[in-house]
């Protein structure tokens, strides 16, 4: 170290640096979270480079203690981060070397803290993305075995929000769970292209010591060291690509969230959410407000803003390395905690959703929800569908006026409409009859709910 800086990369410097421009170019503040992952990578690395004969096995041993030491430190909350040591990366070198000595010293050689801190960040998501996909797993669950509950339970489907064809709620639950399902796919997906080792990439052309790449792939858990040296330590594709499918996860937990908004209304009044999820109002008595579903429906704003910052921080960067990629840290972290937050929050919640049927089942009546049966029942008897559809417009018509649902007309009042009505025209037009008329893959007929969710579940029970 030169006399004029304390720092690890102080040898060709003649001043100290600017107290602001120390604050301003530290990551420590925020990158230090990453610090088991990067003890991880670090005692790999050693390991590998004793392997190879670049550090003894004294040295190696001497290393990897001072790290486990450094770890129990950090765990306990006494270790003295550093904003003068710059980063995660220096502070744990800095605290190892005080620690062991010139060996200590001996632990950078070979990388450089641009494939260092790119492995870091991977192993860091890679761990991450295991949690989410366990708490993505468990709201799954919840919403298919409420499905599973639910599967004869009858409420109005919407189009433009207004009621258009029964629908069973199970169904509804069910085709929340296919986005969802979408979203754990692609979270798996992301995991490949995460899980490629950067390490040995060094500061961006490689290293001249005999490393064995693979070997510290390995003990890393790594599917395989990256294939490019210059990319390695530059892109951060990996990361806009976690915080766009978590853009979109959070874009259809914001969608099941506007409807849970709704469905506590007093307008709507479908559903009931413990207490326990909703909060009050300081000056108005009679509020019980959805506040976890509205939170959540808001927080998809800040994921959305994470993944423009680092589509905008990668654009243009020219290769390899810039100190630009610093700011990736942040954008990536919140998405993340933002991400398990809100999946946390659902899993916990929807389970515990209680269905006001009777006021499912009055909403679907009280909407011509079986006009489409009427039309269809007409198609049956030879009537071409636009005519039935033109027929059925008439009685809607006449039920408007008349304050009532198709089904509480009498035969006489509908036969005026089309004279190949006849008595059995009742079957189709009850709401039960509607729903189970639709029983086929993918359709709202109890049945197929209840075939759905088994689906469903042994897609989970199988990850
Ligand atoms: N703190 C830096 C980052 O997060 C670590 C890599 C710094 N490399 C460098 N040559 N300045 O990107």
């Amino acid at each position: 170290m030169s006399q004029q800086t304390d720092k690890p990369w102080g040898g060709r410097f003649s001043e100290a640096t600017d107290a602001f421009v120390e604050r301003f170019t530290a990551s420590v503040t925020f990158d230090q979270r990453l610090y088991h992952h990067d003890i991880q990578g670090s005692i790999a690395h050693a390991t590998m480079l004793a392997r190879v004969g670049v550090l003894t096995e004294d040295e190696r041993d001497a290393i990897i203690q001072g790290l486990n030491e450094i770890h129990g430190e950090i765990e306990r909350g006494e270790f003295d981060w550093s904003v003068s040591l710059e980063d995660v990366h220096m502070n744990i070198e800095a605290r190892l070397t005080a620690k062991i000595g010139i060996t200590g010293k001996k632990l950078h050689t070979g990388r450089s803290r641009n494939d260092q801190v790119a492995t870091d960040v991977r192993l860091y998501l890679r761990d991450e993305i295991d949690t989410l996909s366990e708490e993505l797993s468990r709201l799954q669950r919840g919403t298919i075995e409420l499905a599973e509950r639910e599967a004869d339970t009858i409420m109005p489907g919407f189009t433009h929000l207004q009621t258009a064809q029964p629908v069973t709620f199970g169904h509804h639950l069910l085709a929340w769970n296919e986005m969802l399902q979408r979203d754990y796919e692609r979270l798996q997906d992301c995991r490949k292209r995460v899980n490629i080792m950067p390490l040995g990439a060094a500061a961006l052309a490689g290293t001249t010591y005999p490393i064995d790449r693979a070997y510290t792939a390995e003990l890393l858990g790594f599917d395989r060291p990256s294939t490019n040296s210059l990319d390695s330590v530059s892109d951060r594709d990996f990361a806009i690509e976690f915080c766009s499918l978590a853009s979109l996860i959070l874009m259809h937990m914001s969608r099941m969230s506007e409807e849970l908004v709704l469905w506590t209304s007093a307008q709507f009044d479908f559903i009931h959410l413990p207490d326990r999820f909703c909060t009050g109002s300081s000056i108005m008595p009679q509020k019980k407000n959805p506040d976890v579903p509205e939170l959540v429906r808001g927080k998809s704003g800040r994921v959305y803003g994470h993944l423009i910052s680092l589509l905008t921080l990668m654009k243009s960067q020219p290769l390899a390395y810039n100190k630009d990629n610093q700011e990736d840290k942040e954008p990536l972290f919140d998405t993340i905690d933002t991400l398990k937050g809100c999946l946390k929050a659902f899993a916990d919640m929807i389970p515990a959703i209680e269905p006001k049927r009777e006021q499912m089942f009055e909403a679907a009546r009280r909407g011509f929800s079986t006009a489409t049966d009427l039309a269809d029942y007409l198609v049956r008897s030879g009537v071409p569908f636009r005519d039935a559809h033109e027929v059925v417009g008439k009685a809607v018509g006449f039920g408007v006026e008349q304050g009532r649902d198709l089904s509480e007309m009498t035969l006489a009042e509908l036969q005026q409409f089309s004279d190949v009505i006849a008595a059995d025209v009742f079957d189709v037009l009850t709401l039960e009859g509607s729903v189970a008329a639709r029983d086929h893959i993918g359709g709202t007929a109890p049945a197929q709910v209840r075939a759905a969710a088994q689906t469903a579940k042994a897609l989970i029970a199988a990850r």
